[in-house]
């Protein structure tokens, strides 16, 4: 049985650190063991501008920890008036990374997002024409579907007709949660990638609701059913190049976590690749765990993928409960707090 696996040093296709105190709470889990991430721009207010983005990138580079080489990669929150001018702008300066779509009001801090979908046309058509990456949070927040058959409605409605009417435009459906998904990713790629969190292939909806309301599962998109669970596994750990890591860590305050109307999110970045590790094993896929953790992502991309390395060993060591955080947040519960984890890194 394996004990030790080295691979190339894995990136973080969906990140949120937030801002100030959390940011530089939450940041230093992520940069020390992956070699680059994609910085969510749900701030408030967003990263809207090729300006706001260089500006957050520049904090974000703040607080690395010292010595750290960890690189933000950043895409612009996209509106209803996103200036395609403004986005290739960024692109050409090496500032943007990618656009990512949160449909209004679908998700935290997304009220800023589209609402006329035809009204981003002109920028997508941009992003086709320059080889921009598609991030999207891929939900249909009509309130006549159910919250459940979001990600298979939006998929129909609005991803189909795109690939269609974008043939050159590459897509990313961030933390895919459905076996709808992933027969719809599989059959799109390699134009349509996805990004894979670790709860999703941890967690279905009974160990969410089934034994109390455990409001710390509770995310966007919303954990499914076992069948669902069972196909995002199967993607995960298949090696297929359009399946790859992307932890969506999601860290808020416990205040909000257990507020009347509590926020999504389950901030996992203290165990995720840890995370990963015991999930490849139990599927018999650790040779896999490379492909999915390093080498997809970045070809989805059109970037080289790290030439650092980490290595992880079988060596079991207890979660933190949770990290505190200077300010008014005070502190975030971590996933898995208090658990023992089989996978150590001990090297990177
Ligand atoms: O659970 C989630 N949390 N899903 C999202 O889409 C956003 C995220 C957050 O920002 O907290
Ligand atoms: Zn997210």
């Amino acid at each position: 049985m394996t004990q030790r696996l080295t691979i190339r040093k894995p990136d973080d296709w969906h990140l949120h650190v937030r801002d100030n105190e959390m940011m530089r709470a939450a940041l230093p889990w992520t940069a020390r063991h992956f070699g680059r991430a994609i910085m969510m721009p749900n701030l408030v207010p967003p990263v809207r501008t090729t300006a706001d983005a260089a500006a957050y990138r520049e904090r974000l580079l703040a607080a690395r920890p010292p010595g750290s080489d960890f690189q933000p990669l950043m895409p612009l929150y996209l509106t209803d008036h996103t200036d395609p001018d403004d986005v290739e702008r960024g692109f050409k300066e090496g500032v943007v990374a990618g656009v990512k779509l949160y449909p209004a009001n679908a998700t935290t801090n997304s009220a800023a997002g589209v609402t006329d979908y035809e009204l981003i046309r002109p920028v997508l058509a941009r992003m086709e024409k320059l080889g921009i990456r598609f991030l999207m949070h891929a939900e249909e927040v009509d309130p006549a579907v159910d919250v459940f058959d979001r990600e298979a409605v939006f998929i129909e409605r609005r991803l189909i007709p795109w690939t269609r009417d974008y043939p050159g435009l590459k897509f990313i459906v961030e933390h895919l949660s459905s076996k709808v998904g992933v027969d719809y990713v599989r059959s799109a790629a390699p134009q349509v990638g996805a990004s894979i969190t670790p709860y999703h292939l941890e967690l279905n909806r009974t160990d969410w609701l089934g034994w109390g309301n455990k409001p710390y599962n509770y995310v966007m998109p919303v954990i499914k059913s076992e069948p669902d669970r069972l196909a995002l596994r199967g993607a995960a750990t298949s090696g297929e190049a359009c399946f790859f890591l992307g932890t969506d860590s999601a860290p808020h305050s416990v205040a909000k976590k257990l507020a009347v109307v509590g926020a999504a999110g389950i901030f996992n970045a203290p165990v995720a690749i840890e995370t990963y590790a015991k999930v490849f094993e139990e599927e018999g896929a650790l040779d896999r765990l490379e492909a999915f953790a390093s080498l997809n992502g970045p070809a989805h991309y059109g970037l080289p993928p790290n030439e650092a390395t980490i290595t992880l060993e079988k060596s079991s060591w207890t979660v933190p409960e949770e990290i505190s955080v200077e300010g008014p947040e005070e502190r975030a519960l971590v996933y898995r707090g208090g658990e023992t984890m089989a996978w150590r890194v001990v090297a990177s």
